[in-house]
């Protein structure tokens, strides 16, 4: 077996898609365990100091960072240095909320994720992402169709995951994470991006 994510620095930028920590958890495990990738976290402020019925925020971020051993970037200026001293592989907003899609695709940058981004593409480095928006469908379409266009950025794979009671609802397949941070690596996007209903 040829593990092509060992000893690769990956990182993962996590924003407040609630929902959705439980399976990026398992999928860091993954990562780290079975992978052995060298997994740096980013947490955006939201994602950092929210508790929510999902759970507590400082219980999830202790596991984070006990699982991958590094201590989770959080600020901005903690961020920054990605672009100088470019460290990172591969990077993956794993949840990507409708919001920080929403400003990567303008040019905004007033988090820790979206610092890392930037930062990131800079580099020419490759950068995946992950949606999970009730919007993907509506307002955030476009900035979907935006990124997608953009040099360096990939996609999880995504498809619909309610659609009589969210419509406009979309979802990436997290537990494709490995094999299209694999392909990220390799500057290509896993295919079939669309896939049916989760
Ligand atoms: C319980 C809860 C669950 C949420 N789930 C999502 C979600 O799955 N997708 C999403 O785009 N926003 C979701 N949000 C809203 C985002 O957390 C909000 O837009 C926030 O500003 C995102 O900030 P960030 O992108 O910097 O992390 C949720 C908010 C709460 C309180």
């Amino acid at each position: 077996m040829v593990y092509l994510l060992e000893g690769k620095k990956v990182g993962i930028a996590i924003t407040g898609s609630f929902c959705t920590f439980k399976n990026i958890l398992k999928e860091i495990e993954i990562l780290v365990e079975d992978e052995k990738a060298d997994v740096y976290t980013i947490f955006s402020e939201m994602s950092k100091n929210t508790d929510t019925r999902f759970g507590r925020s400082d219980e999830f971020f202790a596991k984070v960072k006990e699982i991958t051993g590094h201590e989770p970037i959080t600020t901005i200026v903690g961020a920054e240095p990605i672009g100088p001293n470019p460290f990172l592989d591969v990077l993956a907003i794993f949840p990507c909320t409708g919001n920080t899609m929403a400003k990567l695709a303008n040019g905004i940058t007033d988090t820790p994720v979206l610092m890392a981004a930037k930062a990131h593409l800079r580099n020419e480095k490759p950068l995946v992402i992950s949606i999970s928006t009730n919007d993907a469908l509506g307002m955030n379409m476009k900035n979907i169709g935006e990124l997608m266009n953009v040099k360096n950025i990939f996609f999880v794979p995504f498809g619909q995951d309610n659609h009589l009671k969210k419509p406009n609802s979309m979802i990436a397949k997290t537990e494709l994470i490995v094999p299209v941070l694999e392909a990220a690596l390799e500057k290509r996007q896993y295919q079939p991006v669309i896939m049916g209903e989760k």
